[in-house]
């Protein structure tokens, strides 16, 4: 099953979490420093450096260093030490909540400068009357005297102008009392749910390394949690209240974005890895805890860490590994060190209500993020171009923790789903981007938002030589010195490359045909990738960047002319064969399979004989050939098809072998490629034709007996969703018998999804107002989770409309799930245009309200495009990019173009394909 999020960056998080007593409230305060003076306008600060006049980046030359995105490099901080102290009643005399502090930057000053930028985000901050911004010179320099300071709206930044020069090679300390609200405007600092924050401080404050000494000051009873463990706790009364004050110990030297400070009177369980005494705990409600919901967690945290100690060769850098669960959180997880939170559904599993499929995203999303207390908070990129390097490798690394800890799940053969698949269908469209961008490509937090994306998370390193970590343990050791030579420190990918060229050439009998500088160039600076093609007649083979559309245009220059180098491994006859980079063998009778349990980035066309040969091979004994490479047959024929290499029938057959299919890889691959068909069709008459569909139904029954337990949902769902009258009658009697007894949920939890979303389908107003009942009334939140996509589910419009109302309703629908209800809408056939309708009547809205910056703009755009497929809709996409040219598409800018370019290709591919697909399905029928 799909994991739910794979996005584990909460940029907007780099200040505080804090719950307040009940563990209902939650609050969470992005800034941790500052002082100002402006009247409203003030603002909280959370990173601390310098300017110098001189600044060296960018495209428009603005004239002022506040005027920049990036900080200059004048000053780098060496150590904050942070006292906060949250309110959560409401103060007397303002009629706030609010929350004091007090800061103390130490940095140094590398170039000499008379301005500090102090990067601010969108808190609301008061200096304390009568303190003012303290400058001391340290090791007996003088510290120059204030003269003013600003804010700078745009960039964020408060500006301290001072009277004369910072001298280089100094140390000086900045110290400010101040005081905020704690507001519910959901922007960095704030009551109730935490759902959703600014990106802005994170672009400030991620170059920024130093060591952050912590101090909360917290109401008794409630625990106070950061990155370090706790030294000392205190219970003391300061100003006439009875607090307690919880010291840490300071941190590693890390970038700011890591920080996290969490008060709640959550509850927790411990455990620790083995032989070893960091100290393991799952934080969560204590509800929840008490449930145990926390044990799956608990149990494979410690494993893998152990096993990842083992695959870096680098000891789990930190005294303790806490791993908290937030009732609200905009992505699904967030690494901080030591520190990681977590939505409730990606840390906690209730074995009586969650499925196997919520277990799965525990275990990967856990993975996800302890593999980045290595690579990401250990070692982290210098600037969010490179995001790639900690995303990537995290996104990779992590099904080998996962399998490590769940060693029966195969679960490292699903890479080719989750990943490779999934941005495969992305990078190979003309309006992708390469791997790594420029360092001046990407400045705006809204442009920092939209590296989260499916490339940077998926397609790292799939396809070098050296990626693919090799059973040798060579990779390993080449980690081991990368990790060593840079622990606390950031890098850029080259440093990597450095890494795996010297392992190269140090390993006696390894030789690679270029450098690895070479070879992964072309794979991080150009985007796409390259279809192979094998013509096993003649031997020949040559490679050509895959579109799927071949009429777009690519309008990106590559300074590779978009070829690649490309390792060729590959069977001939059911043998394997020896690593090429070039084939040179002609395969007579035999068939040829190339890329091998799909270890490069590449698809693989054949001539047609040898593509019969396959298909064949296939039907005779499909077991020959690899698994992966069966899900990729698949896959690469229907890819190829749309992009015209070869025929839509020929792709079609590669799905009839399935009925002896017993995988689930494979026939997840096909079924996914059926959606496209389904998506393309379900509001036409083919549509009826697939229904009928024919072989597809005795398929549906194979895949009902087969014992892979996805596959049996598969099944269901597939068979439901083609109008299997049987299914529908199923899930609603099903759904009714729990209507009828609420308390007794009859439904087995692998099934949920599906049956309520049928159930729902295919009821009225009487099915939908109990799901939603039971949605507000859930207290797992995996299971609000599936019940929030199921009600999506009604064929009815009005209840449809009122759900999309509902969406932009905080009080009904979490803000962090607001996009994704409206993209589930657009998924169902009747939901499509009325959430097209209601996105366009209120983008500015919708822009405003959730923030430019939000991951989730992307996902809303593809979601509501997925089907489109007219002329018509081609030209409402136009206009829509026209109508709100001002209000723009911030992280859903690159979405947008590529919606528009899928739709021009899906419109060619309806008329091209129509016929061939409706004969296929009329024949097979018959
Ligand atoms: C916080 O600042 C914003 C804009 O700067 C302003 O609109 C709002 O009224 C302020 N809130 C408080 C409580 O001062
Ligand atoms: C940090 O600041 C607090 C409060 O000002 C102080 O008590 C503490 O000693 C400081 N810690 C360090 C490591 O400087
Ligand atoms: C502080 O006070 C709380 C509640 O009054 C109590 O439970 C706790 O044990 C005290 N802690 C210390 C360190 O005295
Ligand atoms: C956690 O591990 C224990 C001990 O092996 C086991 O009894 C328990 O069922 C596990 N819990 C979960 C939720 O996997
Ligand atoms: C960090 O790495 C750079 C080289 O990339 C090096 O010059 C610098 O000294 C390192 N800093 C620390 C604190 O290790
Ligand atoms: C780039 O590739 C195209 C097509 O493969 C070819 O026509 C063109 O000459 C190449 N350009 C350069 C500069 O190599
Ligand atoms: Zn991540």
């Amino acid at each position: 099953m799909a994991k739910g999020f794979y996005i584990s960056k909460n940029m907007g998080l780099a200040g505080l979490l804090m719950g307040a007593v009940a563990g209902v409230v939650i609050i969470a305060l992005a800034a941790v420093y500052d002082k100002e003076k402006t009247k409203n306008q003030n603002k909280p600060v959370d990173g601390v450096t310098t300017v110098s006049p001189t600044t060296s980046s960018t495209l428009s030359t603005p004239k002022n260093p506040w005027e920049y995105y990036r900080l200059p490099d004048s000053l780098s901080p060496v150590s904050y030490n942070i006292t906060l102290w949250p309110r959560l009643v409401v103060n007397a005399s303002t009629g706030l909540y609010i929350f004091t502090g007090q800061s103390d930057v130490v940095f140094r000053c590398e170039k000499e400068t008379d301005l500090i930028l102090i990067h601010c985000n969108k808190l609301n901050l008061t200096l304390l009357s009568g303190h003012r911004v303290r400058l001391t010179g340290l090791d007996g320099a003088t510290a120059p005297n204030v003269i003013s300071s600003w804010l700078q709206v745009k960039t964020e930044y408060l500006v301290i102008q001072l009277k004369g020069k910072l001298a280089a090679g100094k140390s000086y300390r900045l110290s400010t009392d101040f005081q905020g609200e704690l507001a519910d405007d959901l922007k960095g600092f704030y009551r109730s749910e935490y759902t959703e924050d600014g990106v802005k401080k994170v672009v400030a404050t991620s170059q920024m390394q130093a060591v952050f000494p912590v101090t909360l000051i917290h109401q008794r009873g409630t625990v106070a949690l950061s990155n370090g463990r706790d030294v000392e706790t205190v219970n003391t009364t300061i100003d006439g209240a009875e607090v307690t004050k919880t010291r840490f110990e300071p941190t590693k030297r890390m970038s700011t974005y890591l920080l996290a400070f969490i008060v709640s009177d959550f509850a927790h369980i411990t455990g620790s890895i083995e032989n070893n005494n960091v100290l393991v705990r799952i934080w969560a409600r204590r509800k929840a805890i008490a449930e145990g919901h926390g044990y799956y967690a608990l149990n494979v945290t410690g494993p893998m860490l152990q096993f990842y100690e083992g695959y870096y060769n680098a000891s789990y850098p930190l005294s303790k590994s806490d791993q908290i669960a937030l009732p609200d959180f905009s992505a699904g997880a967030m690494e901080n060190w030591g520190l990681i939170t977590y939505r409730e559904t990606a840390l906690l599993y209730d074995p009586a209500s969650s499925s196997v499929g919520n277990k799965e995203t525990v275990l990967t999303v856990v993975a996800h993020e302890l593999a980045h207390m290595w690579f990401g908070n250990l070692v982290t990129l210098r600037w969010w171009n490179d995001l790639w390097l900690n995303e990537g490798f995290a996104s990779y690394v992590e099904y080998l923790g996962a399998d490590y800890a769940e060693p029966t799940w195969n679960i490292k053969e699903l890479i080719i789903l989750y990943e490779v698949h999934k941005v495969f269908a992305v990078d190979a469209l003309a309006s992708s981007h390469p791997l790594s961008r420029k360092e001046e490509e990407v400045n705006r937090p809204d442009e920092i938002s939209e590296m989260f994306n499916t490339i940077s998370y998926s397609k790292v390193l799939y396809g070098s030589p050296c990626s693919r970590p090799s059973p040798t343990a060579r990779f390993y050791m080449v980690l081991h010195s990368y990790l060593n030579e840079f622990a606390f420190n950031n890098t850029v990918y080259s440093d990597l490359w450095d890494h795996l060229q010297k392992a190269v050439l140090t390993t006696p009998g390894m030789s690679l045909p270029h450098t690895v500088h070479d070879i992964m160039n072309r794979w991080i600076l150009q985007m796409g990738f390259p279809v192979v093609t094998i013509d096993t007649a003649t031997g020949h083979i040559t490679q050509k960047h895959f579109l799927l559309d071949p009429d777009s245009v690519v309008d990106r220059p590559s300074p590779y002319n978009y070829t690649w180098m490309v390792p060729i491994k590959w069977m001939k006859g059911g043998v394997e064969r020896e690593q090429h980079w070039l084939l040179q063998e002609t395969a007579g009778s035999e068939w040829v399979l190339a890329n091998l349990n799909v270890s490069g980035y590449y698809r693989v066309n054949y001539d047609t004989d040898n593509w019969e040969r396959l298909i064949n091979q296939l039907t005779a004994d499909h077991t020959v050939i690899p698994l992966i490479n069966r899900a990729q047959i698949v896959d690469d024929a229907f890819n190829l098809a749309r992009a015209k290499v070869i025929n839509t029938t020929l792709a079609l057959r590669t799905t009839r072998y399935l009925s002896q299919e017993r995988d689930y890889i494979p026939w997840e691959s096909a079924i996914r490629n059926l959606n496209y068909y389904i998506l393309m069709f379900d509001r036409g008459q083919v549509y009826g034709m697939l229904q009928v569909g024919s072989s597809y139904n005795m398929i549906y029954q194979t895949f009902t007996v087969a014992e892979v337990l996805y596959n049996q949902i598969n099944a269901i769902s597939f068979a439901c969703r083609m109008g299997v009258e049987r299914c529908r009658v199923l899930t609603s009697v099903w759904f009714r018998e729990w209507m009828l007894n609420p308390d007794h949920n009859p439904i087995h939890p692998n099934l949920k999804t599906t049956v309520y979303c049928n159930a729902i389908a295919a009821g009225g107003v009487e099915e939908w107002d109990f799901a939603w009942t039971m949605f507000k009334n859930a207290t797992v939140a995996t299971e609000a989770a599936k019940l929030r996509s199921a009600l999506a589910c009604t064929k009815v419009p009005w209840l449809l409309n009122r759900y999309l109302d509902y969406s932009l309703d905080p009080a009904k629908i979490r803000k962090q799930d607001c996009t994704s209800t409206i993209s589930y809408i657009a998924h169902n056939v009747v939901g499509m245009p009325l959430a097209w309708d209601f996105i366009r009547a209120r983008w500015s809205y919708i822009y405003t309200e959730y923030g430019g910056g939000s991951f989730s703009f992307s996902n809303l755009i593809n979601g509501v495009t997925r089907r489109f497929s007219t002329e018509f809709e081609l030209k409402q996409l136009k206009q829509f990019k026209e109508d709100n040219a001002g209000v723009g598409f911030g992280s859903g800018t690159l979405a947008l173009e590529q919606a528009m370019e899928k739709t021009a290709a899906n419109i060619k591919w309806v008329a091209e394909n129509q016929e061939q697909v409706m004969n296929w399905f009329s024949n097979e029928c018959t």
